[in-house]
């Protein structure tokens, strides 16, 4: 979508809806009886991302939950809905935190200043960068950026499994906690290989809240 006009997004939904028609009488009909999505997708508001884009998803497969940077702070009422919502009604088997390279609140955050309201939002992931302080400060500004992005979804997976709800599911093995990082410089998704077993069985003695 290069910079339409409203009118041609009107336009161009009102193309869209007929062309599904065509492709598929009920699609609407089906669409509108409820949603069975088995993913709960995390991810960064950055308008390069599209979550059904880089998952080839359509409508009614995706659960998404999206802000700067990929936080899930453990007192942000919106994650947590989100995630109590995706657990306890909507039954995803998977939760997915995405960041992606290139990420402005990474690169934000790696640079010291005043960004008003967003220093708060910031100070999450400098958190982050201060836990990882030596391997970070190891790196040239470029790869400590790009590593940044991999430690900060490694750690809101973390921050996913310190959640009472996610321990439930966990337990019971009917959920999956993955860490993903998107490049948009080549367009390929990477898996982190996050371990939500081994994570929650180390933070039980200091997280577990059954
Ligand atoms: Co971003």
């Amino acid at each position: 979508m290069a910079h339409k006009t409203l009118q041609e997004i009107f336009a161009h939904n009102e193309r869209w809806r007929q062309e599904r028609l065509a492709e598929d009488p009920a699609f609407f009909a089906r669409l509108s009886q409820a949603q069975t999505p088995k993913y709960l997708f995390i991810g960064c508001s950055d308008s390069r991302i599209s979550t059904e884009a880089l998952m080839c998803a359509e409508p009614g497969d995706v659960f998404v939950h999206r802000n700067v940077a990929n936080v899930v702070q453990v007192s942000d009422l919106n994650v947590l809905s989100v995630v109590s919502y995706a657990l306890g009604q909507l039954a995803v088997e998977h939760i997915v935190v995405c960041g992606h390279y290139g990420c402005g609140g990474v690169k934000a955050a790696l640079s010291p200043g005043d960004l008003g309201v967003l220093n708060p939002w910031l100070s999450y992931l400098r958190d982050v960068y201060r836990l990882h302080l030596p391997e970070l400060n190891a790196l040239e500004a470029d790869a400590r950026c790009d590593r940044l992005v991999e430690l900060n979804v490694l750690e809101q997976c973390v921050n996913l499994v310190k959640l009472r709800e996610v321990q439930r599911a966990l337990a019971a093995q009917r959920v999956g906690v993955h860490g993903w990082v998107f490049d948009m410089r080549t367009g390929q998704l990477k898996d982190l290989r996050f371990d939500a077993a081994r994570v929650s069985r180390e933070l039980l003695d200091l997280y577990a809240l059954e």
